[in-house]
């Protein structure tokens, strides 16, 4: 449990008061800036846009002024302030303080020398607390996988109380804000905080008048906890304890590298050896911090992988199986167990011994196991799931068998965070509650983000789960999944990205494929019986809000699917998702790689969007 931050009461007074000095607010002219809507998570754009002033300033006012049409007391509680550590990062936090201050924010806490992952924002803000202290929100600073750098991207997001991105509602707000804006406040004479120390400035009016505190925190010291309190960190220890597991995980040079240190090392006594890329780079060490068979490259070799997830060598695989071998022993090369996280920690990737675990069968096993873990049995066992749309079905079979709650979402995390918290919006309970995205996220009701490191430590517990007998043989990423496989059946599924493609050609082809709906709606197509082509419309069935164009599905009759989507996390051009799946539940056809069960399914989705007419790319960026 979680012990309330301990503060003496401050009543503070922001108004024009004479002498504020420091705190006394100007009223500076700006100019609506074009492009300012956000996307999927936030707003996204390279960091030069960010950085030429008064770009960031008139967001973070039109989010104050969003905030205050809403009902948001911003003078009482504190705002919590943090980014994944990308260049621009610290920057930012300083303007962002000058504007909280003016806009009459009186407490903020910001995480050590600026980190703080989307996770442990989620789970601070969601920390109990007297109204005064507690967190309202958080601005997150985070691009989330876009490349950082001078040259790259730079991102902001608003989450809510629930500690859960803000809502369309206010986004849209925000938006609209900034197309109107005339003004922005800023303390101009507020001091620069230093952000390396924990501690606690005041920064008070020169008469007295007022105060602002900010109070550096650990970065990781709440998520951490609230992790402690989730699994049984014990049992996860004494896997990690064998002599005969190794594991590797990889920060990418992203936020979470302090937080895998805390947990891995600090917490469950793994070797330091064991963390890739653990210290916070500016630029994620020039790579591209998203955690998939491409971009973790490095991991990826590690485990024994190409980047299409096959084995490496497929020969000295079988010759292996069985248990893993010692640190340092000839031949440990490959360790048992393999992770990663994008630059704000939020996503992860899980892999197995020269095995690749699809993110949608890693949800579905999650939920399959959820006793394995204290925080589900504890409260008698798992009650909901959900997935977004274009991730596979193998989460629905699990609901199904096990008497679920299920619900089929759109792409966006912030849609989970209804259904989490339909109870305290007056509707049934549907938690505890695990949730997941193809697009390698997995989380829970426990925070209203995804979470890259309870993802990982909920394989670890599953794998403590199997290997409680430290003297049988070790039980292996790969079996548990080829176990769930033959239970449930195997949802094949890949993706196929096409990035920076020109965005006339990408909504032309969407368009191409709207106008097609009803032709091949029931008809026979090169072979494939289409039971469905539409787009998908969520209705949500807490707050009753519809959300339209949520990706375009092409059904066929057997459950098979190619859905099409463009990205909304992009900052330049479209990006093109065309989402592949074929449920096979023969036990003698298990065993296929995806790209040749998938194979025809592929040809008829690139043939029925005109993809390669319209955008000209014969081939997509990446495949995870
Ligand atoms: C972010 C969100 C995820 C979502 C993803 C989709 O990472 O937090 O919830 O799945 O974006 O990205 P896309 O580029 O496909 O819109
Ligand atoms: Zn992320």
């Amino acid at each position: 449990t979680l012990a309330p931050r301990e503060y003496k009461d401050e009543t503070c007074d922001l108004t024009d008061a004479p002498g504020l000095g420091p705190l006394k607010p100007s009223a500076i002219a700006t100019e609506p800036i074009a492009g300012q809507k956000p996307g999927t998570s936030g707003l996204r754009k390279p960091t030069k846009t960010f950085m030429a002033a008064p770009y960031l300033h008139n967001f973070v006012q039109a989010t104050f002024d969003a905030l205050k049409a809403t009902g948001t007391d911003v003078t009482r509680g504190t705002l919590l302030l943090g980014g994944d550590g990308r260049y621009f990062n610290n920057d930012a936090i300083q303007i962002i303080l000058k504007i909280a201050a003016a806009n009459g924010v009186t407490r903020v806490w910001v995480g050590q020398d600026g980190l703080l992952s989307t996770p442990a924002c989620s789970a601070i803000i969601r920390e109990k607390g007297p109204l005064w202290q507690k967190a309202f929100g958080a601005f997150i600073l985070t691009a989330s996988h876009n490349p950082g750098g001078p040259n790259e991207d730079f991102g902001i997001k608003y989450n809510c109380e629930n500690g859960g991105p803000a809502l369309e509602a206010l986004t849209n707000l925000i938006y609209k804000n900034t197309t109107a804006i005339g003004k922005y406040a800023m303390c101009e004479a507020f001091p620069t905080v230093d952000i390396t120390k924990l501690g606690v400035t005041k920064v008070a009016a020169a008469d007295g008048s007022a105060s602002v505190t900010v109070e550096v925190i650990s970065s990781t010291d709440v998520h951490v906890s609230l992790l402690k309190s989730i699994f049984d960190f014990e049992a996860i220890k004494a896997l990690i304890a064998r002599p005969d597991f190794t594991f590797v995980y990889d920060s990418m040079s992203g936020v979470q590298g302090p937080y895998a240190k805390a947990v891995f090392v600090d917490e469950l006594g793994a070797p330091a050896t064991s963390l890739l890329n653990a210290t916070p780079k500016d630029d994620f060490g020039g790579g591209h911090a998203d955690p998939n068979l491409t971009y973790a490259h490095d991991l990826v070799a590690s485990m024994g992988l190409n980047s299409k997830g096959a084995p490496l060598d497929p020969e000295g695989n079988k010759k292996d199986a069985g248990c893993c071998l010692p640190h340092g022993a000839a031949g440990a090369a490959v360790p048992c167990f393999g992770a990663a996280a994008d630059g704000d920690a939020d996503r992860n990737m899980i892999l197995g011994r020269r095995f690749f675990v699809t993110p949608s069968d890693s949800v579905a096993i999650i939920a399959a196991h959820a006793d394995a873990i204290p925080y589900f049995s504890a409260q008698g066992g798992l009650r909901g799931v959900a997935r977004s749309m274009p991730t596979s079905g193998a989460l629905d079979l699990v609901a199904k068998k096990l008497g679920l709650k299920f619900f089929e979402t759109p792409t966006g995390w912030k849609f989970f965070g209804n259904l989490m918290d339909s109870k305290a919006l007056g509707g049934e309970d549907f938690a505890p509650f695990i949730c997941g995205e193809e697009s390698f996220g997995t989380g829970s009701d426990h925070i209203r983000e995804k979470d890259g490191m309870w993802a990982v430590l909920a394989w670890l517990s599953i794998l403590a789960h199997y290997n409680a007998d430290h003297s049988a043989q070790f039980v292996h990423v790969e079996d548990i999944v080829r176990r769930h496989w033959k239970t449930y059946g195997r949802n094949y599924y890949s993706r196929y990205d096409y990035e920076g493609v020109d965005l006339d050609g990408a909504n032309q082809m969407m368009d191409h494929l709207r106008a097609h709906f009803a032709e091949w709606s029931g008809a026979t197509v090169d072979g494939f019986s289409v039971a469905l082509a539409d787009e998908f419309t969520y209705h949500d069935p807490v707050d009753a809000s519809v959300s339209a164009n949520q990706g375009i599905r092409i059904l066929m009759a057997d459950g098979s699917r190619v859905v099409f989507r463009l990205s909304g996390t992009g900052s330049v051009g479209a990006t093109i998702r065309m989402y592949i799946e074929k449920y096979e539940s023969d036990a003698a056809k298990l065993d296929q790689a995806p790209a040749d069960a998938l194979a025809g399914l592929v040809a008829l989705g690139l043939k029925l969007s005109k993809l390669t007419e319209f955008t000209k790319r014969e081939s997509p960026t990446v495949i995870t």
